[in-house]
């Protein structure tokens, strides 16, 4: 079940989703009229750079959590934007196929992706391009080591789901994608030590472990995580990838 996000202060923090979101937009070939999936696109802002690129094209923006949508259409107005709440491990049943796809930072969020990926796939026309990034086999393993060390016993199950390109590659041919590139980029994230990297941790990272504790319990647990990773440094490793659809 997907969970909510603290969709203001997610906005107000130096998210390297930025770089992530343009590498993803600059390998997506469009002529301005086409229409576009944009899959967990959390407060819009690749939803927005794609209208900028659409002219004649419209966007469908889809994202499981309120609180994102909320600030996603506080910010973006326009009659070629579509944008409402969904779960995508359920079909899209969207009144047209789209012409691509695009997600960033979202898929590790689901566990699995033969389902995320054939649902993604029902709802693309064929010759139409997937283009996405999330993170990938080894991602953020300094953060889940300190997490570990912090739970101990009490850790319980996994919150994260970081393929590799093995499996990715195996699940987009699956569904019936092919013209598959798929890599492992290491990305670390440098924030700045105390206040900005806890809330880093909390808002973008930690979210799925702090749901399974009681609120009394959140803000020690993110010092500790902190102080356990040291250096305040993510490090990120991402999985990009890029296919068409059969
Ligand atoms: C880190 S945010 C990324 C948002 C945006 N793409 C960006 O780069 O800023 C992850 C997003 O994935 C969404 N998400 C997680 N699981 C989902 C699911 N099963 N279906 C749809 N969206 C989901 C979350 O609600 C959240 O908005």
């Amino acid at each position: 079940m997907p969970r909510e996000w603290n969709a203001r202060s997610y906005d107000s923090l130096p998210l390297p989703h930025q770089h992530w979101g343009t590498r993803v937009l600059e390998q997506v070939t469009l002529t301005g009229a086409e229409h576009v999936l944009d899959a967990g696109a959390g407060t819009g802002r690749d939803t927005a750079a794609l209208l900028e690129r659409l002219p004649r094209g419209r966007v469908t923006a889809v994202d499981a959590s309120d609180r994102m949508l909320e600030v996603l259409q506080e910010k973006i107005n326009d009659p070629r934007l579509d944008s409402y709440k969904h779960d995508l491990t359920q079909p899209l049943h969207l009144p047209s196929l789209v012409d691509a796809c695009i997600s960033i930072a979202t898929f590790h969020w689901i566990a699995d992706h033969e389902v995320l990926f054939a649902n993604i796939a029902d709802a693309m026309r064929p010759g139409g391009q997937f283009v996405a990034e999330c993170g990938g086999s080894g991602n953020v393993a300094r953060v889940d080591a300190a997490v570990a060390a912090t739970l101990g016993d009490r850790q319980d199950g996994a919150v994260w789901h970081f393929a590799d390109e093995g499996d990715t590659r195996s699940r987009l041919e699956a569904a019936g994608f092919t013209d598959i590139q798929v890599r492992l980029r290491p990305d670390p994230a440098k924030l700045e030590e105390g206040e900005q990297f806890e809330a880093f941790l909390a808002t973008v990272i930690l979210g799925g472990h702090l749901l399974k504790l009681d609120e009394s319990e959140h803000e020690g647990f993110v010092k500790e995580v902190a102080a356990r990773i040291g250096e305040p440094v993510v490090d990120y490793v991402r999985l990009e990838f890029n296919a068409r659809k059969a």
